[in-house]
């Protein structure tokens, strides 16, 4: 079976070296010639744990091109993994996708199924089919199945290979039973992943309704945090006696600054805006999209607070990339709280162990947008970032920043206040210490 995978980001480099480590050969097209070369070399374009000794191992059953048509022409099974930003309105651009799915028109020239693993708003796959079925060359059975994703960043080898569910949507046997054989390895020990099969739109809306629930989950817990603020209860607390209660479960119950990234942010909003359009207005995806923002600057609100002016403070922000293990910095909070950091005049003193180049890319756009001017420095490590400074903000649970020793805020920083934006640190530890300590929910 000839496997393509059109989009070489996170979603689609990943499914592509995962499909060629179950055995298929596989084509990753991108239209991003220095992409490519670098897939060539062995280089992964993206930070990913184990991807790069993933794309190694099975460099002899993995091909990288830019020659889309030419690979696209005699493929059994073309996945499609490209990126569906949101546009002003919330609404998802399918430029990306419909760009692939036209050149597929163009170029094939045997039956093939086309999987849309691209996040698309319901009823899209419907769209395409028709698209496809009445653009490629007569005689030519095309088929379009709905086959949503669940990896996320930083643990997205394990999420494919140990995934917990295979989705696949189809209107048809025939595309169904493809697609059956190309997971077929997944879905036998040592994997022993579940398979399951519905039709089109309800796999389109398993992805949002799995995503939506996930960023509720975030937006509730952070506003019972703040709330547990009020009366003074211990979030860790209440969230290890919720936990406790299996309909709750323990996961996705840690609260912080808000949750970022290229998935919830998009999806809360792309399916808000779809229900709108439909005239029934999802409520709950609307306050968890509310929630989230104001949950984003709560750390800047604290430091605010403390402190009468910020002009000329100098403040460290460990952390800048959504969460740890990615390079990632869409939709983090950190954009938020740096932009309104330098606003107010202060002095930025930033570092991430992998972030720091993508950040920097971010904020000289909004920065010339938003028209801000203001200072920011990067370091290598922790004590340089926080020396002589009067606040360190904390915006990701980096390995590094969680094991910190915090004996060193007191000991380099003209003031030890520290905002904690993800409960990085034990009140007890805290306490032996001389450090003023905000997090949230405790
Ligand atoms: C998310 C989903 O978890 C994946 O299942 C999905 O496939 C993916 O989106 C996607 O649609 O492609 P991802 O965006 O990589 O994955 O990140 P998550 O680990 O889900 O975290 C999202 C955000 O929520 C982060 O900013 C994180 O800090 C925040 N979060 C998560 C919390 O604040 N608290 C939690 O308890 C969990």
């Amino acid at each position: 079976m000839k496997i393509v995978v059109a989009g070489t980001g996170y979603v689609g480099l990943v499914t592509g070296v995962a499909l060629a480590h179950i055995g298929h050969n596989v084509t990753c097209v991108d239209v991003d010639e220095s992409k490519i070369e670098k897939m060539k070399k062995g280089i992964s374009p993206i930070y990913e744990d184990g991807l790069e000794k993933l794309m190694k191992d099975n460099k002899n059953r993995l091909t990288y091109t830019t020659d889309c048509k030419n690979a696209y022409k005699d493929a059994d099974v073309i996945f499609i993994g490209v990126g569906t930003p949101e546009r002003a309105d919330g609404s998802a651009n399918l430029d990306y996708v419909y760009s692939v799915v036209s050149e597929i028109s163009e170029s094939l020239q045997k039956d093939c199924v086309v999987v849309i693993k691209s996040t698309v708003p319901i009823g899209t796959n419907d769209e395409i089919e028709k698209y496809l079925k009445d653009n490629v060359k007569k005689g030519l059975k095309v088929y379009v199945a709905s086959n949503p994703e669940f990896l996320a960043q930083g643990t997205a080898i394990k999420d494919t290979f140990y995934a917990s569910r295979i989705i696949v949507g189809t209107e048809d046997k025939k595309a169904d039973e493809i697609m059956r054989k190309v997971y077929e390895p997944l879905t036998k020990p040592p994997y022993n992943v579940p398979y399951l099969s519905m039709n089109r739109k309800s796999a389109e809306m398993v992805k949002y309704a799995s995503n939506d629930f996930l960023a509720l989950k975030v937006s509730y817990i952070n506003e019972i945090a703040n709330f547990c603020e009020k009366v003074g209860a211990n979030i860790e607390d209440v969230t290890l006696g919720m936990g406790y209660d299996p309909r709750i479960g323990s996961k996705f119950l840690k609260p912080g600054i808000g949750y970022g990234g290229s998935c919830f942010p998009k999806d809360t909003k792309a399916l808000h805006w779809l229900s709108k359009e439909l005239d029934t207005e999802l409520k709950t995806i609307k306050a968890c999209i509310e929630v989230n923002k104001i949950q984003k600057i709560k750390l800047y609100e604290k430091l605010k607070n403390d402190f009468k002016s910020l002009k000329g403070l100098n403040v460290a922000v460990l952390g800048l990339t959504f969460k740890p293990g990615t390079d990632d910095m869409r939709e983090a909070p950190s954009i938020d709280n740096v932009l309104l950091l330098l606003d107010s005049g202060a002095n930025v003193k930033a570092y991430d162990p992998i972030g720091v180049e993508n950040f920097k890319r971010v904020i000289k756009n909004k920065i010339v947008d938003d028209g801000i001017t203001g200072n920011i420095n990067y370091f290598n490590s922790i004590d340089d970032a926080i020396k002589d400074t009067d606040a360190v903000m904390i915006m990701t649970e980096w390995p590094e920043i969680v094991n910190y020793d915090i004996k060193k805020f007191e000991k380099l920083m003209k003031t030890p206040m520290v905002y904690d934006g993800r409960n990085c640190y034990k009140l007890e530890e805290i306490s032996k210490t001389k450090i003023e300590y905000k997090s949230i929910g405790r």
